[in-house]
Order: structure tokens, then C-alpha cells, then sequence
């Protein structure tokens, strides 16, 4: 029998755990000549702002050792042709739609937040306090928890009480703990962990930064323990707390190891850029791993390297 994916959202059961990473896929149109959205657990959509964006200068995203660097600057249609165009059409193909918002100021983001609450169909708010890729550093919501508090309590306060705020955080902190429980305290309903890791590559035959940004957030494999590790340490303190883990999965033992840590729900992003019918087979591919492990529920795997004294399996194992 195939094991049971579904999975929870805040309140909102998903038919399965796997979700786009957002930035990946846009708002899901390009992906759905490769991907049937209504199938996958949610669409996350690529951060929206209030004002269109056309984002940074040219060249913005660079390969790296198992991974990627990128500096889009939050390029956008901006929230009204969002709920014009882009949020009706993954509601016609029956996908549930996460949306998430990026700002400059705590008023943006409440703003926005509004805005979605007002329109039908969001199923969940992602807020984006950690991109990295803006121009002043100090305005990185999720490296200081009182800022990040701030926004998420703006959000939680202006969305409608039906509709789930996850937050989500940068890896680039020296306690995530600490980002996270500030985030909880003041409402998150669940987080999402992590965003990229603010990197740089320098064009030796050039002598000059890549990226026009200079700087990029690196996702891909290269990033995945930073994600396993972030999820872990959130999960051990914040065991009630439903977590979104992304970071570097391609295959679906990959999303199996987030889920170990403590993931509820994994997105799938840069695998996407090369693979665009990943989210498909990583979700076939987790459903064969905890065929093999003897395991029919995804709820009885989530956080499950946390228990010590484990499974019949995991004790075969040792
Ligand atoms: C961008 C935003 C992000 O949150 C991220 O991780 C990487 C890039 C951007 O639009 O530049």
C-alpha cells in the first residue's frame, strides 16, 4: 500500500509534503508545462512586493560547487497584478497557493498581508525577512530578533485569522534558536527554514565579483547540512512548531532527511532550474524511501531523529 503523505499546514492538511521553494518556480505557470501544480503539496511562490520590481543588473546568478549563486532583487509583478493574474490562475488548475511577501518596512509587509487576506483562495503566508540580496544589510529583518519579531506580529495581526504565517529565516545568524522562538512569541504559526546563504564568487579572469549584485544567496546541494542542522536545532526547541525545510534537496531522500530533523514540509528549488519534473519524482522517490523503511505514515517520521530510543528499524540499523 502507498504510504499516507499527508501532512499539516498549520491547521490546513496538505495531500502531500512537498511544495515548491519559493523563487523557484515564479507563481507556477512555467512550471505546470512540466508539473501538474494541483498536484503538488503547495505552490510557494517567488516573494511579492507591493510595487512592481524589475530587480538587479545582469549577470545574477553564477554556478558554484554543488550549488548556485543568484542576486535577483526580488524582481516582481508587485501585489496588484499578483491578485489580478497570477493568484486566479493557480486557483483554476485547483493548486493551493502559498504566497510569499517580501518588504522594506514593517508596514509593507502588514500592507500586504491585508491585501492577500482580502482576496480568496491563499491558503498560506510565507514572509520573507531574509532575502539577501538588499541593498542595505541592515535591513535584513531575520538577522536581528526583535526586527523579525516586529514583522511577523504586523503579519499575523493584518492576516486573516484562517490563513497560516510561517516565517522564514536565514541560516546567516549566530543563534537561530533564539530568531525563532522571537518569531513564535510573536505569532508565527510555523517557520520556514532556511533561505540561501549570503555568498560571492570573484571571476578570476576578470578579477571582478560575478554577480552585478556582487553578493548572492547560495542554495543547492552545497547547502543542505546548514538546513538539516537549522531544522534540528529549531525542532529541539520548538517541538510544537510546524517547519517548512528547504536547503539542497534533489532526490527524495534528500526531502526524507529534512523530514527526519524535524520537517513537516519540504520545498524543492534549485533542483527545479535543472530538473523541472523534480517535485514529481522526489515525491515518488519519498514515498518508495518509507516504503523501504517499512513505513506507511509521514507523520509518524517527522522529527523522528530526535527520538533516541527509535524504530524497530532504526535500532536494525545501528
Ligand atoms: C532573492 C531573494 C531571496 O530570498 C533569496 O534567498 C535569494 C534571492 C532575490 O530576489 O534576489
Amino acid at each position: 500500500m502507498p504510504a499516507d503523505l499527508r501532512t499539516k499546514l498549520g491547521h490546513i492538511e496538505l495531500p502531500n509534503p512537498i511544495l515548491t521553494a519559493s523563487g523557484c518556480a515564479a507563481a507556477g505557470r512555467e512550471l505546470s508545462r512540466f508539473t501538474d501544480v494541483a498536484k503538488l503539496g503547495a505552490v510557494v511562490t517567488k516573494s511579492i512586493m507591493l510595487a512592481p520590481r524589475a530587480g538587479r543588473p545582469t549577470p545574477r546568478m553564477a554556478e558554484t560547487p554543488s550549488g548556485m549563486l543568484n542576486s535577483i532583487g526580488l524582481q516582481g509583478p508587485g501585489i496588484d497584478a499578483f491578485l489580478q493574474r497570477d493568484l486566479p490562475w493557480l486557483l483554476t488548475q485547483g493548486a493551493r497557493a502559498v504566497v510569499s511577501i517580501a518588504g522594506g518596512s514593517v508596514a509593507e509587509y502588514a500592507e500586504l498581508a491585508g491585501r492577500l487576506s482580502d482576496a480568496p483562495g491563499v491558503t498560506a503566508i510565507e514572509v520573507n525577512i531574509s532575502c539577501p540580496n538588499v541593498e542595505d544589510r541592515g535591513t535584513v529583518f531575520a538577522c536581528d530578533p526583535v526586527a523579525a519579531a516586529a514583522v511577523t506580529e504586523a503579519v499575523r495581526s493584518r492576516a486573516r485569522y484562517d490563513i497560516p504565517v510561517f516565517t522564514k529565516l536565514s541560516p546567516d545568524v549566530t543563534d537561530i534558536v533564539a530568531i525563532a522562538r522571537s518569531c513564535v512569541s510573536a505569532g508565527a504559526d510555523g517557520l520556514s527554514l532556511i533561505n540561501t546563504l549570503l555568498g560571492m564568487a570573484i571571476d578570476t579572469r576578470t578579477m571582478r565579483p560575478v554577480l552585478a549584485g556582487i553578493t548572492g544567496g547560495l542554495s543547492g546541494p552545497a547547502i543542505r547540512p546548514v538546513a538539516v542542522r537549522c531544522i534540528w536545532q529549531v525542532k529541539q526547541a520548538l517541538p510544537d512548531i510546524p517547519v517548512i525545510g528547504m536547503g539542497g534537496v534533489r532526490t527524495g531522500r534528500d526531502a526524507f532527511e529534512l523530514i527526519l530533523a524535524g520537517a513537516s514540509m519540504v520545498s524543492v528549488g534549485t533542483a527545479i532550474f535543472h530538473d523541472p519534473g523534480a517535485c514529481d519524482r522526489i515525491l515518488r522517490e519519498l514515498g518508495d524511501e518509507l516504503g523501504r523503511h517499512g513505513l506507511g505514515r509521514l507523520g509518524d517520521v517527522i522529527g523522528l531523529a530526535h527520538k533516541p530510543s527509535g524504530t524497530a528499524r532504526q535500532q536494525s540499523l545501528r
